[in-house]
């Protein structure tokens, strides 16, 4: 199984991991700081902008993801990184989802 590419664009860091891990443990792994909250993905600290090289490289938001996203008027390309686990492909992160 192939390893799926995360890069974090404010620290420039870039990391390798399993499909199925979450960007928030992607994270941890590149040394990346991420304020978070409940972890569970129900309050939206941890919401990112997130850009993907192929339209499955996300496993998609489902509840409570989803409605966490929704309820704080974020759209599609943003995800909660407790949440939000990788598929395939290349993924790049940007902590700047709640700026826009
Ligand atoms: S830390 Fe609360 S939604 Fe991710």
């Amino acid at each position: 199984m192939d390893l799926v590419e995360v890069h974090f664009a404010e620290s420039g860091k870039t990391v390798f991991v399993q499909p199925g891990t979450t960007l928030l443990a992607a994270a941890g792994l590149a040394g990346v700081e991420v304020l978070t909250g409940c972890t569970r993905g129900m309050c939206g600290t941890d919401a990112m902008r997130v850009t993907c090289s192929r339209p499955d490289a996300m496993v998609a938001a489902v509840d409570p993801e989803r409605p966490t996203l929704d309820r704080m008027g974020l759209g599609e390309g943003c995800r909660l990184l407790c949440s939000a686990r990788v598929q395939c492909g290349r993924v790049e992160v940007r902590g700047d989802a709640l700026v826009d």
